[in-house]
Formats: structure tokens, C-alpha cells, sequence
């Protein structure tokens, strides 16, 4: 109903410019859309597009298909969607020999269909590998697998994804190893070398797609952060002098409301610039665990939490997407792995549970258009 609503009043607030114009100076002829509306010229990918960049989220595929209110918010804000889990190893394979593609192929359906661009999550990670994996998978094969895997999923989408994650996660210095590399099955079976392997391999199948590197933990301005983004750099820039095919590095972005962001990223996407790399902001969302139920409280500090860390990103001219992980509080994941100790539902995205516009999403929307245009 408000959707409509708003629909047909932009439709006449255009109208309006339009049957005056020739009484007016000429900068009246661009429409500018009232601040209530949240559809259309309102948008986020509105918003992103009139600055040169890119807005999305992260889609449930099997609620997609079922729930036509959660699709047409993603139509209505999104100009680029990622799958949640359908393009992962354990959801897409589960048998050595069985792919379900079913997911996978409807989310790029849906994305041509509205004229969005799809970035696919992920080639290579040490989570949500199948069953399978730990017993077929062995250092005899596992080169093998992972190209082959790689050949056929990014090859299916040749051409028609905007970028893809083909490493996801692979450091994490608290293992110990001089080079930050987590000890993930990948490490263990094929060796430090699989990074570029899959990079090679994915450019070989997909030449098109943007490559992506991939990494939670490296936002904050704590040692843990500090550390964490040392290695990465040191990652990148071991692939970029190796000539590895390698175009850009996701920042996830899965932020704590209250928790400080600041210098130590300006550096890193600084950096990740330097080195001739894209930067995508990939998961986007804020986790209000840290702060008591009352519900305009939590709301405040979140949307002080997108603001603050967009104003900081948005800044670098590197930061051509941002995407949060999933659109609607209905759907989250924070509600599982990140759940508040007191189980409340968490108010981390920019639409709430009945769908309507958060005070995130305002936030967001301000950070958005404060973005210089290069
Ligand atoms: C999460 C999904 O949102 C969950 O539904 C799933 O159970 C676990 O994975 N970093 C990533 C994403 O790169 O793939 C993760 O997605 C969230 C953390």
C-alpha cells in the first residue's frame, strides 16, 4: 500500500516539474525525490547509483522464491544480490558428483530479470563444506577438486556475474603459521599455494568476473583487528607480486554497535587502493548484543554504527559496492551464530520486521549521498 502510494506520488511530483517547466529555470526539471520516500528515487540503490557505486544484500533463496513481499523489497532497493548459502560447497554439492544447481540458477534468473548485477559467494572456504568432503576429500585430490569444482561453477556463470569471492576467510593469525594462513582443510590438503590456484582457476573459467578476496575480522580498531589486517595485507600483497588474478578484496563488514571503526581501516582500504585492488564492502550488518532490549536504544546505536562506518568507507574512492547480509530483520543470520544473550530478535539491517525503513536505513541513505563523486 505505501509502496503504491509513494509510486504514484513520485509519479505526480514528476508530473508537477514536468507541466510547469516552461515557467521555471532548468535545474527544477530533476526531479528530486521527498525524504519519506523509500522506493524508486528513494532508494538505496538509488542513492548508491546517483554516486557511482553499488548497493545490494544477500538473498535467501528458498525464501525468495516463496515470499513475494521479502522479493519485491530486494527489487525495489537492490542493484546487485549475492547468495546467502545457495553457491556455497555444502548447499550446491552434496554428494561428490551431485550439484543442485536449483537455488544458484534462480537467484541469477531473478537478478537478469530486474536488471541486477550478482556476485557469487564463494569458491573456496573452510566452512560449509559438505559432509562428503572429510572423507573423500585427500592431499591425492584435492588440487584436482577444487580446480574442477571451480571450472564448473564459475564456468556455469560465465559472463553473467558482476564478481566473485574465491577465497573466503583464509587467514587467521591466531593458528599460529608465520605466513597468518588459517590451517583450513584447503591448507592442510593442497598447501599455502591453493589461494592462487583458485584465483587462476577462476579466472580461466569466468574471465569477466571480478575476483574477490575475502575477510571478516579486520574493521575495528582493536589488536585483534590491527593484527588480522596486517596479514591480509601481507596476503594481497604476495598475490599482486605474483601476478595472481586478483581484482578485489571484500571487507564483510560485520560490525558491533558502539565498537570503534576508524584509521586502521582508512589504512587497509588505503592500501588495498595502492595496490590497484577494487574494495567491496560484502556483508554488511550490525549486531546489537552488546546493548540492553529497549528498542530505540538498539536502533540509535546501529544507525549510528552504519553512518560512522560509510561516512569512514564511502570516503575512499576504492568502495564501489556495499551490501549488507540480508535486507529485512525477518532474515538474518545474527539471530543464529550472533544471537543475543536475552534470544530477542536482533535490529541489524535496514528494514525492520514488518519491512519498513529503519533509522539504519536512513543512516545508510545520508552516508550514501555524502559520498564525493570522482
Ligand atoms: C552465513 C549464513 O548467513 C548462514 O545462513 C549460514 O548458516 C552460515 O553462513 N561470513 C560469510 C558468510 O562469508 O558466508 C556467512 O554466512 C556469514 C559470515
Amino acid at each position: 500500500m505505501k509502496t503504491r502510494r509513494e509510486f504514484l506520488g513520485a509519479g505526480l511530483a514528476v508530473a508537477g516539474l514536468a507541466g510547469c517547466a516552461k515557467h521555471l529555470p532548468l535545474r527544477t526539471a530533476t526531479p528530486v525525490a521527498p525524504p519519506d520516500l523509500t522506493t524508486g528515487a528513494g532508494s538505496l540503490k538509488a542513492h548508491a547509483a546517483a554516486r557511482g557505486f553499488l548497493y545490494g544484500c544477500a538473498v535467501d533463496v528458498g525464501l525468495l522464491a516463496k515470499d513475494e513481499a521479502y522479493a519485491r523489497l530486494i527489487r525495489e532497493q537492490a542493484n546487485i544480490v549475492v547468495a546467502e548459502n545457495a553457491m556455497k560447497w555444502g548447499p550446491l554439492r552434496p554428494t561428490i558428483d551431485t550439484f543442485h544447481f536449483e537455488e544458484a540458477d534462480a537467484l541469477v534468473a531473478f537478478a537478469e530479470q530486474n536488471r541486477m548485477k550478482v556476485r557469487g559467494h564463494n569458491l573456496c572456504w573452510h566452512r560449509q563444506l559438505p559432509a562428503w568432503f572429510a572423507v573423500e576429500a585427500t592431499t591425492a585430490n584435492a588440487r584436482e577438486l577444487l580446480a574442477a569444482h571451480i571450472a564448473q561453477v564459475a564456468g556455469r556463470y560465465a559472463g553473467r556475474m558482476h564478481s566473485w569471492d574465491v577465497v573466503n576467510e583464509a587467514i587467521l593469525t591466531t593458528d599460529g603459521r608465520a605466513d597468518g594462513l588459517r590451517d583450513s582443510p584447503w591448507l592442510k590438503l593442497v598447501g599455502p599455494d591453493y589461494i592462487e590456484r583458485a584465483f587462476q582457476a577462476a579466472r580461466t573459467a569466468d574471465p569477466q568476473a571480478l575476483l574477490v578476496y575475502n575477510e571478516y575480522g579486520i574493521e575495528a580498531e582493536d589488536a585483534a583487528s590491527e593484527t588480522k589486517r596486517a596479514a591480509v595485507t601481507v596476503l594481497l600483497r604476495r598475490l599482486k607480486a605474483r601476478h595472481v588474478p586478483l581484482d578485489a578484496v571484500g571487507i564483510q563488514a560485520h560490525l558491533t554497535a558502539g565498537r570503534k571503526y576508524g584509521a586502521g581501516l582508512m589504512g587497509f582500504i588505503a592500501a588495498a587502493r595502492g595496490m590497484g585492488l577494487q574494495v567491496m564492502l560484502t556483508e554488511m550488518d550490525v549486531n546489537d548484543r552488546e546493548w540492553p532490549a529497549d528498542e530505540a536504544i538498539r536502533d540509535g546505536v546501529v544507525a549510528d554504527c552504519y553512518g560512522g562506518f560509510l561516512d569512514l568507507a564511502l570516503a575512499d574512492p576504492a568502495v564501489r559496492a556495499v551490501l549488507t547480509w540480508g535486507i529485512t530483520d525477518r532474515r538474518t543470520w545474527l539471530n543464529g551464530e550472533g544471537a543475543r544473550p536475552d534470544k530477542l530478535p536482533e535490529r541489524c539491517l535496514p528494514f525492520d520486521q514488518k519491512d519498513a525503513p529503519t533509522k539504519a536505513f536512513f543512516a545508510m541513505r545520508k552516508s550514501f549521498d555524502q559520498r564525493r563523486i570522482s
